[in-house]
């Protein structure tokens, strides 16, 4: 069987490597990547596709010009493996072509199909369905059609347990991407000092929590109201025993001394949290105590623009990674923490460097 992983754009070569982990290789596409393989195989790793926004099983394909186009692609599709019942089905439509006309055809040709088994109601939208609506995801590219079948129970990176999000979170996807960019899949101890609602320790300790037995993770934040937050998150998630909780400013956190060790930081950036001048400082305080204690370190950063790792003792191999979230773009970045490179890394930029700064990278 084909499927398909969606993924946020950017986070695609991320997922294939995930994806090639678990023993399903794919190819990378834009939006995610193809792979195929049994059902068994995909139940084996359930949980695991931690990089993924969305998993669909690709069931036809065809020209889109007429009603009977729209009948013969709804009846192609493999319904023989749906589970009954659907309370509704939600038509999804994505890329060129999407005609008024053609929407209407499918989702007619979708009442029709599914109507004789239970009541249904057909939508154009989103492709997050509520509990007991069945997606389906048109993806068009002038009269091609592409029809696929939702099989990961709607949006996979939305995990459950955070439910007190606080006020700049980090899409769980991101942050397990982010963790898979700096290499960290439970083989050290790992450090998050501005952990906000605790999405990067929660999303390692899950993680960790299937591959091993559990190495240190560490969390802090210098507002203890984000502490106890992420803590009540951990706790939905079944790992508030498996991180170390601080409160503090992260130059005053306790460290993990056992080495190999990571450190993963969301730091504010000075949008939503504080403001531009409060951000850049943090920035600095965050670079000279990483220049200090960690040198040698692997080190991960989700930031606001490309250039705001000039403020960061990252070794001149780092990778960049764009991802856009929600429309907006973001950066990931990742590292070896180097001592003496302390301050701007391109001087020539450092009016850019500014955390706040508009990225146009
Ligand atoms: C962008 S938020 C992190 C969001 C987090 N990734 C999440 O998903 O919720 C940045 C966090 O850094 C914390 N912070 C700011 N300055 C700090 C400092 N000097 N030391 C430690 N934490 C700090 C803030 O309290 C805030 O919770």
């Amino acid at each position: 069987m084909h499927w398909f992983a969606a993924t946020l754009p950017g986070l695609e070569g991320l997922a294939c490597a995930e994806l090639g982990d678990l023993g399903l290789p794919g190819s990378p596409e834009p939006g995610g990547v193809a792979f195929r393989a049994l059902p068994a195989d995909l139940v084996a790793v359930a949980g695991r596709l931690r990089c993924c926004a969305h998993l669909w099983r690709r069931a036809g394909v065809g020209r889109l010009r007429t009603v009977t186009d729209a009948a013969q692609l709804v009846d192609g599709l493999p319904w023989h493996d749906v589970p009954a019942p659907v309370e509704a089905v939600r038509l999804a439509w994505s890329g060129r072509g999407a005609a008024p006309d053609r929407m209407r055809w499918m989702q007619a040709e979708l009442l029709r199909q599914l109507g004789a088994r239970s009541a249904v109601d057909a939508r154009v939208g989103a492709a997050t369905g509520a509990r007991g609506e069945l997606v389906v995801l048109a993806r068009a590219d002038g009269d091609r059609v592409e029809l696929s079948i939702d099989a990961g129970g709607g949006l996979l990176a939305r995990r459950g347990w955070r439910q007190e999000p606080g006020a700049a979170p980090l899409r769980e996807d991101v942050a397990a991407a982010l963790l898979r960019l700096v290499g960290w899949h439970g083989n050290g101890a790992l450090w998050d000092p501005m952990t906000g609602s605790g999405t990067l320790a929660i999303e390692a300790a899950c993680g960790a929590k299937a591959t091993a037995q559990g190495p240190p993770v560490c969390a802090g934040d210098i507002d203890p109201d984000c502490v106890a937050r992420a803590q009540r998150n951990a706790e939905r998630a079944g790992v508030a025993h498996a991180i170390r909780w601080v409160t503090g400013d992260v130059a005053h956190q306790p460290i993990p001394t056992a080495l190999p060790a990571f450190v993963v930081c969301n730091p504010p950036w000075g949008d939503r949290l504080g403001g531009v001048a409060a951000a850049r400082r943090t920035f600095q305080r965050l670079g000279a105590v990483l220049a200090r204690d960690c040198p040698g370190w692997r080190a991960g950063f989700a930031l606001p623009h490309r250039s705001a790792a000039d403020t960061l003792p990252l070794a001149e191999d780092a990778l960049f990674v764009r991802v856009v979230a929600g429309g907006r773009p973001l950066w990931l970045v990742a590292g070896t923490v180097e001592a003496h490179r302390t301050g701007a890394r391109r001087p020539h930029r450092r009016g850019a460097a500014a955390a706040g700064a508009r990225d146009r990278d």
